[in-house]
């Protein structure tokens, strides 16, 4: 092992206590993307994150405006004929209501044994330090062994809606050969995870509007389809009874599993009572000719994010209301289309929806999947590095999650994305009670010191 390597490896340890300080500090700042009285801590993120970069001496650092919210750059160069790694992140939270089921303040860091519970420590304000952290402890120690640019976007937890055009307005700038994104997660805790597949999103909102006002359900009640009722109606046709998703040629598209895929998803550490544990639903769910991992990584779903309607408040009331309101959304698979699924399922609504009311169905946002090739060199040296750490060989995995730029990467920059992330499956993503495991942080730390060696010597 090189003595810059060794060195490196050594300012981490001697530094976690200032690393973790740091993370309190960033996560401490509200930055929730799709929260329009947010854009203040919006941007001061984007301004701590640009400062910690100037830190690490990281050149052309700048807070760029993409028309949304903005996208921290900078760059180092100085490693001539070096591979140039592209560093992506997102300083953007999810909403933290249900509010009280917090524990503790959800952006008052609280360390509670080997944990840190706030919004953001492991989705991903966590993953983006751990970068940071390693690269500080490389740059602090000698000098950078390859080139790196960066790219920390305010958006990603609203569908990146920005970025595409930024992609493509900044090609040139963002020329590099690969793209390490740890915004997914670990298998669990001594499983060292390399993602390879993401699925895409389509985001939808349905309106179903029945009576021009709220009636007196005793009045109008028998004569009137109730919007709640008849939105329920065409939500309950959306599957059949085996799980399987009815829009019209909704499946048509969907690339098949290879025997080897399936052979691979076989192997995988989880069994359906893990699932059903890190859930806590009674019983799974789901269309019986896959196994859930496959489910969960390669099958395309739609699913209803909430429903609102009428009177929800406490106690009684009896009305008819006037409308109904449903947010759906459809996980993507290779060769789906998010355009296509707005119009599979604007056809479904022209079918069946009935004479008795009216609708109108608004897309939000839309992303493609993405799968990596495993054999690309960082790939391989992100590999050995996990390996290095944790004694054993990571486990490769198609995940269910949906990380807009990995396709937009490949589609307007033609990269590939390394996907990785040291979060665990009981972290509470987008829920309350976020926490991300400390040691586990560590660990991920050191194994992107060697990550970023490894890679230097090819
Ligand atoms: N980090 C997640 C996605 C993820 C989680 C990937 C776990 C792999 C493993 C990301 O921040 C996320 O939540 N993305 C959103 C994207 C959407 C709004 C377009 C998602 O998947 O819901
Ligand atoms: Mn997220």
């Amino acid at each position: 092992m090189t003595e810059h390597r060794q060195a490196a490896l050594e300012y981490a340890r001697q530094h976690e206590d200032e690393f973790l300080a740091a993370l309190k500090e960033v996560v401490a700042i509200p930055s929730i993307s799709t929260d329009p009285d947010a854009k203040a801590d919006i941007h001061r993120t984007a301004e701590w994150l640009a400062q910690r970069l100037r830190d690490l001496g990281m050149q052309g650092v700048a807070v760029m405006p993409t028309g949304g919210h903005p996208v921290v750059y900078a760059e180092w160069m100085g490693a001539l004929g070096k591979p140039v790694a592209l560093v992506y992140g997102h300083y953007d939270v999810q909403p933290v209501d249900p509010l009280e089921l917090w524990t503790n303040p959800p952006f008052q860091p609280t360390q509670v044994g080997e944990n840190l519970f706030a919004r953001g420590t492991s989705d991903m304000k966590g993953q983006v330090m751990a970068s940071l952290n390693a690269i500080e402890s490389i740059v602090r120690t000698g000098d950078f062994p390859v080139n790196l640019k960066f790219l920390i976007e305010g958006e990603e937890e609203i569908g990146s809606p920005s970025l595409k055009k930024w992609l493509t307005d900044n090609r040139e700038l963002l020329k590099s050969d690969f793209c390490l994104n740890p915004d997914a997660g670990m298998l669990g805790k001594e499983y060292p995870t390399i993602t390879y597949g993401l699925r895409g999103l389509v985001y939808f909102e349905l309106k179903v509007f029945g009576p021009d006002h709220d009636l007196h359900s005793g009045l109008a009640g028998g004569i009137v389809h109730n919007p709640a009722q008849a939105l329920a109606e065409l939500i309950a046709a959306m599957h059949d009874a085996d799980g399987h998703i009815t829009l019209p040629g909704f499946y048509d598209s969907v690339r098949a599993l290879s025997q080897q895929e399936r052979a691979d998803f076989l192997r995988l550490p989880t069994s359906d009572a893990d699932y059903v544990a890190t859930t806590g639903v009674p019983s799974l769910w789901g269309e019986p000719e896959y196994i859930p991992a496959e489910r969960i990584g390669a099958r395309p779903t739609l699913e209803i994010n909430g429903m609102i309607s009428g009177f929800t408040g406490a106690g009684q009331k009896t009305v008819l209301p006037a409308w109904a309101m449903a947010k759906i959304s459809c996980r993507l698979v290779p060769d789906q289309d998010s355009d296509e699924v707005h119009a599979q399922l604007t056809r479904f609504l022209q079918e069946k929806a009935p004479a008795t009311i009216r609708w109108d169905l608004q897309k939000l946002s839309g992303a493609p999947a993405s799968i990596s090739d495993l054999n690309q060199p960082a790939a391989q040296s992100l590999s050995r590095a996990m390996e290095t750490v944790w004694g054993s060989r990571p486990y490769f995995k198609r995940e269910g999650g949906s990380i807009p730029v990995a396709g937009y990467m490949q589609n307007i920059l033609g990269i590939d994305s390394v996907l990785t992330g040291f979060g665990l499956p009981d972290d509470n993503l987008h829920a309350p009670n976020e926490k991300m495991h400390i040691p586990t942080w560590y660990k991920g730390t050191q194994a992107l010191i060697h990550f970023f060696f490894n890679l230097a010597e090819g």
